[in-house]
């Protein structure tokens, strides 16, 4: 392990309260070993490892940074960073289908802000980043999703939608009851 990697205590993947489960046993470990065998060497393998993590507890808490960066051999603060850096991890709970719009200029100018809107009211949610009171949904707004000529792309879970308008998000929504 590096300086400044996981040192604190690990505690709680939900709540301070709750004693934290290590992600990295049994079956878990061996999909990271196999994820292994794909880079050079374990550091590389940071994003697909952050994924695991995140498919086995829904979010990666702090931690699970540093559970994640004791096996990779990387800093808590260097896994942060990463983790901080993409939208596609989640730094706290979020609901069962995550949706991201994309909200840049170029879609902005052609109607994202309508999508947005529609999809905080028809989930529930009420406002970008918080979860539906049913714990179904998070919405949240993202940078350029690389398909600007499809105004507006939206992913929900792994998902991708494009020409989403508001009108359409009622519809597209009773796919992820
Ligand atoms: S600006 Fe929205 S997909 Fe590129």
């Amino acid at each position: 392990m590096q300086a400044g990697a996981a040192t604190e205590p690990l505690t709680g993947n939900m709540d301070q309260t709750t004693e934290y489960k290590p992600v990295f046993v049994g079956e878990r470990r061996q999909q990271l070993d196999d994820v292994f065998k794909r880079y050079p060497n374990k550091q590389a393998a940071l994003l697909p490892a952050l994924w695991i993590a995140q498919d086995e507890q829904g979010w990666i808490s702090e931690a699970t940074m540093a559970e994640v960066a004791e096996v990779l051999d990387l800093t808590a603060a260097y896994v942060k960073g990463v983790v901080t850096f993409y939208t596609m991890y989640h730094e706290h709970p979020v609901g069962e289908h995550f949706i991201q719009v994309c909200t840049t200029s170029p879609c902005n100018v052609c109607g994202a802000e309508g999508v947005v809107e529609a999809f905080l009211e028809h989930t529930g949610c009420g406002e970008l980043g918080a979860t539906s009171p049913d714990g179904k949904y998070t919405v949240i707004e993202v940078e350029c999703l690389g398909a600007c000529g499809f105004v507006t792309p939206v992913l929900i879970d792994d998902d991708f939608h494009d020409s989403v308008t508001g009108e359409k998000v009622p519809e597209l929504l009773a796919r992820y009851r």
